[in-house]
């Protein structure tokens, strides 16, 4: 049996949609925190929240295969998943495979800090297991593209640095073949896009999809997280794409190792089609 956390998730979604391909559903298990949001995904769910100890043991019976999807609650996040580790340990789990961060051991990144943690407990903790070491979402940039377009300029911080995102769906499809296949025990995957861009790369790319110019003006780190307050973003999550930015600009998002692409057997979604579907609408 496989299980997804986080199967409401954006990610989980497209995980269970990839899984649906490969293997019959009566072999999935969705976990929910909020079950009833499961209901379309087409496999069986069970109640799964990380903040319950010992339910997430009874809804781990029966699992070999788990894939735990980092938590959105950021702060709560390493305790979260040190509980889901402890569970996939009492439950006798065969592989564990975690959504860690793009070459978490000494990134730059503010956000990496729980997932180093996440990656040590998972060493210490004996169960057996994968990191997903996954770079940054195509998606990320999806909101930032028609507002560039009508404020006639893309903001950010990153410099010169090179972003080598990747479509969520491509993350999850990775995710689907390493939970399906054998040999990932003890693995760790650098996961990032084939192609990368600055975010100049990325203006000049929504100016030609617009037909206007959209020129990108990099801001420091403390300006850019003032821009993002101001249009009405709460401060942990500016602070958060601000600092992601900078660290960005210090190549904390490039990767050019292709392992993604090669998991999959197929190239990653370029950046330009997450430009026009923002542009649709
Ligand atoms: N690589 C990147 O660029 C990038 C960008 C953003 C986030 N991330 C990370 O990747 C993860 C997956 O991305 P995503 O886009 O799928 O995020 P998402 O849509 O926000 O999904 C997060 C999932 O975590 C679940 N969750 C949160 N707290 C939980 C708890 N206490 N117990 C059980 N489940 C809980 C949520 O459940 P509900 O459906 O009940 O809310 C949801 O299903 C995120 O959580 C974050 O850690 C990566």
């Amino acid at each position: 049996m496989i299980a997804i956390t986080g199967a409401t998730g954006q990610l989980g979604r497209l995980v269970i949609q990839a899984l649906l391909k490969r293997v019959p559903a009566e072999q999935i298990v969705a976990l929910a925190r909020h079950p009833e949001k499961a209901g379309d995904l087409g496999v069986a769910v069970r109640e799964f929240d990380y903040d319950q100890p010992e339910a997430m043991v009874i809804g781990l019976q029966g699992v070999d295969r788990l894939l735990l999807i980092s938590s959105s609650e950021l702060g709560k996040r390493a305790a979260q998943h040190q509980a889901v580790i402890n569970a996939a340990k009492q439950a006798g789990v065969k592989l564990l495979a975690y959504t860690s961060v793009l070459h978490a051991t000494g990134s730059a990144l503010g956000l990496a800090a729980e997932h180093q943690q996440t990656e040590q407990a998972l060493a210490a903790s004996g169960v057996p297991y994968a990191l997903l070491r996954n770079g940054w979402y195509n998606e990320n940039y999806s909101a930032g593209v028609p507002a560039a377009v009508a404020h006639d300029a893309l903001l950010g911080s990153a410099g010169q640095g090179r972003i080598a995102s990747a479509a969520r769906a491509d993350y999850a499809e990775a995710a689907a073949v390493v939970l399906t296949t054998d040999g990932h025990v003890g693995k760790t995957y650098e996961l990032a896009g084939d192609t990368s861009y600055t975010l100049a790369d990325l203006a000049a790319e929504i100016s030609r999809q617009a037909g206007k110019t959209v020129p990108y003006n990099n801001l420091p780190e403390a300006e850019y997280k003032g821009v993002l307050v101001q249009v009405g973003l709460p401060e942990p999550i500016a602070d958060l794409l601000a600092n992601s930015d900078a660290a960005a600009a210090k190549g904390a998002l490039f990767d050019d190792s292709k392992v993604l692409s090669s998991l999959i057997g197929r190239p990653t979604t370029p950046i330009a089609d997450a430009v026009a579907v923002a542009l649709k609408g």
